[in-house]
C-alpha cells in the first residue's frame, strides 16, 4: 500500500512517503496551455513550470493551486494535484490502495478542506484525510500532541502565519495571519527600488532574503538594473538595512502570537513559558526573524532542524499512528 503525507503550500509541494521519506519537494506552481476548443492542458507542474516561468508562449499561463494556503480556484487546484500524485502512484490500481493525509491550514472552512480532499480522490486516491498543518509540523519534529503538556509552534510559510497551542487530542487556541515569507519579499523587492534606486525582478529579491541568513560578512552585494538609467548595475546592501525592511512583517506576526497566548487558559502559560515555541515554515528563516521574537515575548523560540519538510513528514508519521489521525485528522 502507498501512504503519503502532504504538505500542498502556497510556495512549495513535499511529499513524503511513509516507506521511502520525502519523494517530493518542488514549487508549487503549473503551467496551463489553452488549445481552443479542445480545452485547456497541463504543460507542466513543480520544478519544471518555474524553470520555464518567463519563457513560454503567450497562449500559456503560469498558476499557483493555493492562494493565502487554502484552494480557491478547484479546477487548477484538481489539476495540480492530479498531476502530483500521477507522478507518484503510477497506476490506478496502487492509487485505489493509497491512503493520502494532506496539511491544511486550521482555520480552513469545511469547504476547503473537502475541496482538498476532493482534488485527491480526482486524483484516484481511495482514502485522503486531512489534518492541520501546525499538528503535522509539530510530528514531523518530534513533538507528541497526545501529550498532556502544552506546545506551541509557529508555521511562517508563504502566503500565511499561523500560531497554534496544543495538547492531549486537541487544539486550544490558534490565530492566523495573512503575511509571511512572500510579504517579506515584496517588502525587500520595494526597498530595492526606493532605496537603492535598484530595480530586480521578484526571484532575484527572493534570494536575497534567502542569502541574507547565511552571508558571513555584514553586507551583500545585489545585481539590478539602474531605476533612471535602465543599465546593469552592483549594489552593496547592509543586512541590518534587511532586518529593518521585514520588520513591520515580523511586528505583525508577534501580534499574532500575542494574540493567541491571550487565547490560552491562564493554567497552561507556564508551559509555553518554560518550552517556548517552536518555528517551523521557510518564513521562519528570515534574517532575524527568530531573534525578534525572542526578544518580543522573552521565552525559548527554537528553530525546527527540518522547517520546509516537517508538514510532509508529520503528515506521513500520523498515518502510522491511530492514535494520532483519531484525535486531530478532519474528514
Ligand atoms: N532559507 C530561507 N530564508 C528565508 N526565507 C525562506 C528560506 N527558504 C524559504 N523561504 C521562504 O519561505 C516561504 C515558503 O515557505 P514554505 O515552503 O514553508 O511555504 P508554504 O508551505 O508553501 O506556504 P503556506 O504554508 O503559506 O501555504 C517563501 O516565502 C520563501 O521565500
Ligand atoms: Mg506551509
Amino acid at each position: 500500500m502507498i501512504e503519503l503525507g502532504v504538505d500542498l503550500g502556497t510556495a512549495n509541494t513535499v511529499v513524503c512517503n511513509c516507506d521511502e521519506g520525502l519523494v517530493l519537494d518542488e514549487p508549487s506552481v503549473m503551467l496551463l496551455r489553452d488549445r481552443g476548443r479542445r480545452g485547456v492542458e497541463v504543460v507542466a507542474v513543480g520544478t519544471e513550470a518555474s524553470e520555464l516561468l518567463g519563457r513560454v508562449p503567450p497562449d500559456t499561463i503560469a498558476l499557483r493551486p493555493l492562494q493565502d494556503g487554502v484552494i480557491t480556484d478547484l479546477y487548477t487546484a484538481r489539476s495540480y494535484l492530479r498531476a502530483i500524485i500521477r507522478r507518484l502512484v503510477p497506476s490506478p490500481w496502487w492509487a485505489a490502495k493509497a491512503h493520502v493525509v494532506i496539511g491544511s491550514p486550521t482555520g480552513a472552512t469545511a469547504l476547503e478542506r473537502r475541496a482538498l480532499q476532493e482534488a485527491a480522490e480526482e486524483a484516484g486516491i481511495k482514502r485522503v484525510t486531512t489534518l492541520d498543518e501546525p499538528i503535522a509540523g509539530a510530528i514531523g519534529c518530534g513533538i507528541d500532541p497526545l501529550e498532556r503538556r502544552v506546545h506551541m509552534v509557529v508555521d511562517i510559510g508563504g502566503g500565511t502565519g499561523e500560531v497554534t497551542a496544543f495538547c492531549y487530542g486537541g487544539v486550544l487556541a490558534a490565530r492566523s495571519c495573512r503575511v509571511a515569507g512572500d510579504e517579506m519579499t515584496l517588502a525587500i523587492h520595494r526597498y530595492l527600488r526606493e532605496e537603492h534606486q535598484l530595480v530586480v525582478g521578484e526571484q532575484r529579491a527572493e534570494q536575497v532574503k534567502i542569502r541574507a541568513g547565511v552571508e558571513a560578512s555584514a553586507s551583500l552585494t545585489v545585481q539590478g538594473r539602474d531605476a533612471a538609467t535602465g543599465r546593469p548595475r552592483v549594489s552593496t546592501i547592509p543586512l541590518d538595512e534587511i532586518v529593518k525592511v521585514v520588520e513591520p512583517i515580523t511586528e505583525s506576526i508577534i501580534q499574532t502570537l500575542a494574540a493567541c497566548l491571550d487565547d490560552l487558559p491562564p493554567e497552561t502559560c507556564e508551559d509555553v513559558m518554560a518550552d517556548g515555541v517552536l518555528l517551523f515554515g521557510g518564513g521562519s528563516l528570515t534574517l532575524g526573524f527568530r531573534d525578534a521574537l525572542e526578544r518580543a515575548f522573552g521565552f525559548p523560540v527554537k528553530m525546527a532542524g527540518n522547517p520546509l519538510t516537517c508538514v510532509a513528514e508529520g503528515a506521513a508519521r500520523a498515518l502510522r499512528s491511530p492514535g494520532l489521525t483519531e484525535a486531530y485528522a478532519r474528514y
